[in-house]
């Protein structure tokens, strides 16, 4: 696999791309999933592969993937993002991140 033009490894115990990443030193911040909270709650951990936004602790790694994870639109998207996950932006309303879970204080 490749990020940011860094060929890379993929081990067996990397569930997905945030944990390929952080054994490798690239820097992407992934809240919900270092925290343990719900998966795929904040959406920070914004990617792209193959021209489509995809997150990186829902995806599992491939060897054909080439990853961008360091390019101005996804850097301001996630600083977007981590503010809004910050500010708590769901709490005491309904789940309205997208994610699959039932408890409206996920994100
Ligand atoms: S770390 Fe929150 S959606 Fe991936």
């Amino acid at each position: 696999m490749i990020i940011d033009g860094k060929k890379v490894s993929i081990l067996s115990t990397d569930k997905n791309i945030v944990d390929v990443a952080k054994r490798n030193q690239i820097a992407l911040p992934a809240p919900c999933y270092l925290s343990n909270r719900v998966n795929g709650c904040c959406k920070v951990c914004v990617v792209e592969i193959a021209g489509k936004k995809k997150y990186a602790c829902t995806t599992a790694p491939d060897d054909d993937f080439e990853v961008i994870v360091d390019r101005t639109d996804l850097n301001a998207l996630r600083k977007e993002r981590i503010i809004e996950y910050q500010q708590g932006k769901h709490d005491n309303t309904p789940c309205e991140c997208g994610c699959s879970c039932s408890d409206s204080n996920c994100c």
